[in-house]
């Protein structure tokens, strides 16, 4: 188990919502979200261990998506959380996924943002070592070079493409390492979607060259009841790239299942 840093804000008697950040990423990703939804949720968002300002466990090369899912229960519990909305952009969704197979009744409601229920295809699974060539024989920087062009939509601003470039270059190269793996060989959860069964929200950028249109399609056909927001004008990092029409989809979510939830 990792102890994460986190940022909080809203009321602390709110129904919360956790955010759980992309690889590469860390919590500042979702700086537009804590700041409209804390005015009415209790808002948490975890740097996962490793990313931004939480540390990497000792003596622990690789991990997998149970393990950050661990550490964001044990932070549920020592935050007195017993259930939240947990919102999970790409990796974050897969951590959710983790999260529902692992301590699912800490789960109220799900958001599923710019990511898939597939697992690595043997081609996405060469790309990581791929990846972790690159970054071990040339770093950070040139492995920003290479995801950014596809995690943004063409006409992103530049002060977005600076922030996604600048959490990218911080992000430790053992972190990326040790994520590789566990990406890889996360579990396929196409077949466990059926059994969902909080109110859950698919949302997906319509230029998102990574979790791609069809990928949030077979997720909202499975999932029970799943409603499906599609961002116009936005690629992977909708939250960053289109935050008005992100916390729109989201807030208008919520609004719609707050009374069925428990905190
Ligand atoms: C992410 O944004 O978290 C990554 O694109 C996930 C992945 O590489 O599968």
């Amino acid at each position: 188990m990792s102890q994460l840093f986190f940022v909080e804000r809203g009321d602390p008697e709110a129904p919360a919502v956790v955010f759980l950040h992309g690889f590469p990423f860390n919590h500042a990703m979702w700086q537009a979200q804590v700041e409209v939804l804390s005015q009415r949720y209790r808002c948490i968002a975890p740097d996962l261990r490793g990313y931004g300002r939480s540390p990497q466990p000792p003596d622990c090369a690789a991990w997998t998506m149970d393990d950050f899912a661990d550490d964001v229960a044990a932070l549920m519990d020592a935050l007195g959380i017993a259930r939240a909305t947990v919102c999970g952009l790409s990796m974050g969704g897969y951590v959710a996924f983790a999260l529902w197979r692992r301590h699912r009744s800490c789960i109220s409601r799900l958001i599923l943002a710019n990511t898939k229920a597939a697992g690595d295809s043997e081609q996405a699974k060469q790309n990581r070592r791929r990846h972790a060539e690159l970054v071990r024989t040339q770093g950070m920087r040139a492995f920003a070079d290479e995801m950014l062009p596809k995690l943004l939509a063409p006409n992103a601003h530049p002060a977005v493409a600076e922030a996604v470039r600048a959490m990218i270059e911080s992000t430790p190269i053992e972190t990326v390492l040790a994520t590789l793996p566990a990406l890889a060989d996360r579990p396929d959860m196409s077949e466990a979607l059926s059994a969902i069964s909080v109110p859950t929200l698919v949302v997906v950028g319509e230029q998102d060259a990574i979790s791609p249109l069809s990928e949030a399609q077979f997720m909202q056909a499975r999932i029970p009841g799943a409603r499906l927001a599609v961002i116009p004008n936005t690629g992977h990092l909708s939250p960053m790239e289109q935050p008005e029409a992100f916390n729109q989809a989201v807030l208008a979510f919520l609004s719609e299942t707050d009374s069925g939830s428990a905190k």
